[in-house]
């Protein structure tokens, strides 16, 4: 009985908010490597990770657990760069994303939720920091063709910035207990 957060994270927002929802939780926060033996006698296990190119970290081998332990619950925590749900950034995006890694047809009754995380170029590995340059100059070429949302992204990743708040779980911690899961 109980539950289990299973994380994936590089530079600590989805650790954080791992760590914030195994609190809620009355659980433990385990890197995502460790999910088979954390996870033995769960019967709820969170997938805590963040969007890498579009897709979640970890998903493929979370669906394979899933996929392996049908007896269980499971709902996840997407952490992105992007801003929560907003004029400039609809839900409907961050949807689609999620999308990627766990579609529909298979994964309509998962609970998830989306959490804005941080963004920190120097604490990025290598090969990361060199697909954000590519990433930074396809947002300087839309900047300047007019688009506000990328002015404001290329910014704000320029600078650096934690957009973690622990209240952004609140939606899905709420439909797990509806769910009488935790
Ligand atoms: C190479 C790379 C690709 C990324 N792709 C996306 C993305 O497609 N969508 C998004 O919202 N955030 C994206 N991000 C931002 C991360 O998801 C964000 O910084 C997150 O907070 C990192 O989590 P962590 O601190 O737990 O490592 C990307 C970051 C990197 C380094």
């Amino acid at each position: 009985m109980g539950a289990v957060v299973a994380f994936c994270s590089q530079t600590g927002s989805a650790k954080r908010y791992a760590n914030w929802l195994a609190e809620e939780l009355g659980c433990q926060a385990v890197p995502l490597e460790r999910i088979e033996t954390a996870a033995a006698d769960a019967d709820l296990v969170v997938l805590c990770s963040w969007f890498h190119a579009a897709s979640l970290k970890g998903a493929k081998r979370f669906r394979a657990y899933m996929a392996a332990h049908g007896e269980k619950h499971y709902a996840v925590v997407a952490v992105g760069a992007t801003p929560m749900p907003c004029e400039l950034w609809p839900a409907s995006e961050h949807e689609k994303a999620f999308r990627r890694s766990f579609p529909a047809e298979a994964y309509l009754d998962l609970p998830w939720c989306y959490c804005q995380g941080g963004f920190r170029f120097d604490r990025l590995g290598a090969i990361d920091k060199v697909m954000m340059r590519i990433y930074f100059k396809m947002l300087e070429g839309e900047a300047r063709r007019g688009s506000e949302r990328s002015a404001t992204a290329l910014a704000q990743m320029r600078e650096g910035y934690d957009g973690c708040e622990r209240s952004y779980l609140d939606p899905l911690v709420t439909e797990l207990r509806a769910r009488s899961w935790a």
